[in-house]
Formats: structure tokens, sequence, C-alpha cells
């Protein structure tokens, strides 16, 4: 596709402009304001087009939708214009804030041994301005071209990144650098950090393809994280863009997973560039604060959202209530069309995982259900009680519960009607206490839950609302993640 020289220039000052202002006080200033999650849900939770693409980057976040190839087409503006607008630097500022007050509030020992393992590309450097260049993926995906754009040594620092990389250096943590770059890119790959301004490192570790040669990165990056370990360093923080730099033990005592629905370099991004001109000046807000369905020409609410973002990747932890000025946003999330947008992702990609599956059809294959916010939805109690933001009552939610009246979610009955017909065995998983158990099976059995498999056989799925029901071992062959930024459990 042929691409006028104005257009490139333009866009890669845009992105210049975005990516340059580390240091800066003040938000970037962007010329035209282009959209922010393009939101396109009514009130009603009316289908508007391109609602599927956030549902679709949501599930990509939270891991959910696992080993795609390519950014569904449909999709390539609306990633886009989310790369180049705030919500990418919003949504990373919110992760590296809280990656810094969990380092903050640790008792270090000052012996030198504490490190934060970071990965290179798209979460300290970002080669946005190679994808401008090169039509952000309209020509196909070049490996050549992209070395050579690595040789340059011109990546820019990710902003928030390299923020959270000097805070913790005044902690007087280490900060290691782990990367699939491959060894021979270790001259101009050390330069280029120092020249955006990452100038110190107690290790850079690039990938020795005499030993790494065709192996995956989740074996690489834990392989060295444990060779860390053995050398007496504490991995006390791990942050990368994929899910592959922070799975695999060991870990790192907690991880962080900054945006990056692009997945650069291994995917081919179709970007139409009339598509990143044509932008109108009206700026789409995720669920504008207001019960109409017009938009409102205002960036309010924009945390909220980030918040959102960082809560279902589990960056954000512990936390008791929703913050006091996401009370709108939420309730506006959870009654919308979004939300149900965001489960049908979850529960389609749960239901393709287990037609895939050859099961032995002996009887033992099971799925894990949740129940609240996974089976069956509390949201009439939250409705009532400020969407999250009143603090836990324990004997007035049990109030709630005992009148056995909880509607199903819709997505997840449908999925548990379909895991029936292929001969899984549902499990229900809950935290709800035995003297409750009646009440339970009679809401279940109302809403549409006929039956199910009491005791836990072979756990070949499991599906739930808070991380806590998907962590620990024995999880099920596959866990999915259905959004519910309306409370936490640890
Ligand atoms: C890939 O990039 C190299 C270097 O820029 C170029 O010579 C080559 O023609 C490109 N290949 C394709 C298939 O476009
Ligand atoms: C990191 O995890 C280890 C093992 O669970 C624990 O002993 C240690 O106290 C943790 N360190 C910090 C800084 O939290
Ligand atoms: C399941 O079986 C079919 C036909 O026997 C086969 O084509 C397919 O590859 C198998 N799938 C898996 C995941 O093993
Ligand atoms: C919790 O709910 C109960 C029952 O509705 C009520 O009596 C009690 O005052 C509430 N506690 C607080 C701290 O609000
Ligand atoms: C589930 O995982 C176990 C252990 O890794 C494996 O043996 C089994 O084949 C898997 N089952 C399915 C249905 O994928
Ligand atoms: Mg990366």
């Amino acid at each position: 596709m042929h691409v006028p020289m104005a257009i490139l220039q333009l866009l890669t000052c845009l992105i210049a402009a975005i990516l340059s202002t580390a240091q800066g006080s003040s938000p970037p200033s962007i010329p035209h304001q282009i959209h922010l999650l393009r939101p396109q849900t009514g009130a009603a939770g009316e289908s508007v087009v391109g609602v599927s693409c956030l549902s679709w980057r949501l599930g990509v976040e939270t891991n959910n939708i696992i080993n795609w190839k390519q950014v569904p087409e449909k999709c390539a503006g609306y990633l886009g214009h989310y790369m180049l607008g705030h919500q990418y630097r919003e949504d990373s500022k919110v992760i590296t804030d809280e990656a810094f007050l969990y380092a903050k509030s640790l008792r270090l020992a000052q012996d030198g041994k504490n490190i934060w393992v970071f990965d290179i590309d798209e979460t300290s450097l970002s080669n946005l301005p190679y994808y401008a260049k090169h039509g952000f993926g309209v020509e196909l995906y070049n490996a050549t071209a992209f070395n050579e754009w690595v040789l340059t040594g011109k990546a820019l620092a990710l902003p928030e990144s390299l923020k959270l990389y000097k805070k913790l250096l005044s902690l007087g943590i280490k900060v290691a650098f782990l990367t699939g770059r491959p060894e021979d890119q270790r001259t101009v790959t050390a330069t280029n950090l120092k020249n955006a301004g990452f100038k110190t490192w107690e290790k850079l570790i690039l990938k020795d393809l005499s030993i790494y040669k065709g192996k995956t990165a989740v074996f690489f990056k834990s392989n060295e994280r444990a060779k860390l370990e053995k050398k007496g360093y504490r991995i006390i923080g791990n942050i990368g863009d994929q899910w592959s730099d922070l799975l695999g033990i060991p870990t790192g005592n907690r991880t962080f997973k900054l945006p990056d629905p692009m997945k650069i370099p291994q995917t081919i991004l179709e970007l139409s560039h009339d598509s990143l001109l044509n932008i109108p000046r009206q700026i789409h807000l995720l669920r504008p604060k207001t019960t109409g369905a017009t938009f409102v020409d205002k960036v309010e609410g924009l945390s909220c959202l980030s918040w959102r973002l960082a809560v279902e990747t589990n960056n954000i932890i512990g936390w008791k209530t929703v913050p006091q000025e996401c009370e709108g946003y939420v309730g506006n999330y959870v009654l919308g069309g979004q939300y149900r947008e965001d489960s049908r992702v979850v529960t389609n990609q749960a239901f393709l995982y287990a037609k895939s599956l050859n099961l032995s059809g002996d009887g033992k294959d099971v799925w894990v259900f949740d129940i609240d916010e996974t089976s069956l939805s509390n949201l009439p109690y939250y409705a009532d009680n400020g969407f999250g933001v009143e603090p836990y009552n324990a004997s007035q939610f049990n109030e709630w519960v005992l009148k056995g009246v909880a509607p199903p979610l819709p997505e997840s009955l449908e999925l548990y009607h379909k895991l029936l017909a292929l001969g899984i065995k549902v499990v229900f998983l809950t935290g709800r206490g035995e003297d409750q158990i009646t009440v339970t099976s009679n809401n279940l059995k109302n809403t549409g839950y006929h039956t199910w498999e009491k005791l836990i056989l072979k756990i070949v799925g499991n599906i739930g609302d808070q991380w806590s029901d998907l962590l620990g071992s024995s999880t099920g062959n596959r866990t999915f993640k259905l959004p519910d930024p309306l409370y936490y459990i640890a």
C-alpha cells in the first residue's frame, strides 16, 4: 500500500511526542484528540459495531485468549487508536504506579541483592516508530527490516516504565534487563537503553541462541531468572508486556503486566492509515458517567478505565473497595453492554477450547465453576450498595444470599449448557458457607443450572471471576477469568 511521506512523518512526530515526555510533568499534548478505548456501547447495552474489539483486547490482556497469531482484521483501526492515544499511556501508568507502591512498601535489606526484572521491547523500549514507518504492519512483518530498525538503536523509552526504573533505583533496587533479543544485538541494545535514559543495570541478559534456539520464551526467561536466584539475587519484582515474561517458575515475588494488545513483533498489525487520519474530534468515553446514550466530550473517567484493566490483569491486588470516583463508572460498566460483551468473549473462548479437546468420554472430565459473579450475579445487591464503593458488609451480603434470588449470568449459563452437551461434568466451587447449601442449590436450579457433579474429579477447565479462583496448584488444564471490578478476594 502506498502511503504519502507527509503522513508518515506526521505519525512519527506524533509518536515521538507521546513517547518523549518521560520527564515532563504535563500530560502529552496530542494535536488531534483521538479515541480512547472507543467504547461504542449504548447505555442500554445495545450492540454497536466495534465493541467486541474492546472485549477482545481485555481477553488478550487477561490471558483468556492465547496463541493468537494476528490481530483480528476488524480491530486493526481500534488498536492503532489505542496505542497512539492517551489510553495506552494511562493504562501503563496505573500499573507502574502500583509497582512502585508495592516496592516502596517492602522493607528491603540494603545488601545489593534485591533485583527487579524488566523486559525490553514494549516494556522498557518502544518500537512504535518502526511500526509507524512500516504502516503499522500494513506491509507484512519483515524480520530483516525489524532487525535493521533494532540496529539503529533508536527505540524510545516508554515514559512510565522509565519513571518506574528510576524510582526503583532510588530505593536501592538493582535492575536486570531480560530480553528475547539475541546476543548479537547486545551492543546496540545497551547503547539504545543508555540513550533512552536507562543508564545503569546489574545484568543485561539476552537470548543465547546456542542454548535457547527453538526454546519458548517462558522456558528461556524462567531459566534465566532461576540462574539469577542461584547467584543469590532476590527477584522482588518482574515487569513485562507479555504473559510469557511473567509465567514460569521462578516468577519473582510479584509480577506486573503492561498493556500490549499488539504482541509486537510476532503479530502483524494491519492498520488503515485512512482510519488514523480521519479522526473525529469527539472523544468516546468507555462508560460515560451519565446514564444517557450520548457520549461526552471530556476525558473524565479515564483513570477508572485504567484502574479496571489493572484489576482484571491482577496488577492491582488486595484492594478493599472500588475507588469512590469510580462508582458511576463501575456501575455503568456492569449494567451496560460492555460487561456482557467482555464475558461473552471469555465464555466463547472457553467453549472453543472445550470443543477442541478429545475427551475420553469416561465421565471423569470436570469443569470447575465459581458461583458468585461467575454463575450467579449479585448485581441487584451491589446496585443497592454502591457498586463496591461501600465496604463489604458480610451480614448484609448474607441476608441477600439467603433470599436465593440471584439471577444467572447469561453467558456463563450458556457455557454451562454447552459444556454439559459435550459430556463434561460441572463442579461448582464456591467460598459460600455450608449453611448456605440449600439456598444456593435452589438458587442455581431456579436459574437454569439444573445439574452438577458434587465430587471434584479430573479437572479439565476452571472458570471464575477472581484470580484466587484460578491460581494455586491443580488449577485445571486451562483457566478463564471472567470480568469483575466489584470486589477482590485474596
Ligand atoms: C524485508 O526487508 C528487507 C530490508 O529492508 C528488504 O530488502 C526485503 O525486500 C524485505 N522483504 C520483503 C518480503 O518485503
Ligand atoms: C519473596 O518471597 C519469598 C518466598 O515466598 C519470601 O520469603 C520473601 O520474604 C519475599 N520477599 C519480599 C521482599 O516480599
Ligand atoms: C482430536 O481428534 C481429531 C480426530 O480424531 C484430530 O483431528 C484432532 O487433531 C484431535 N485434537 C487434539 C487436540 O488432539
Ligand atoms: C451491616 O449490615 C447489617 C444488616 O443489614 C446492619 O445491621 C449493620 O449495621 C451493617 N454494618 C455496618 C458496619 O454498616
Ligand atoms: C490435562 O493436563 C494433564 C496434565 O498435564 C494431561 O495429562 C492431560 O492430557 C490434559 N487433558 C486435556 C484434556 O488436555
Ligand atoms: Mg516485550
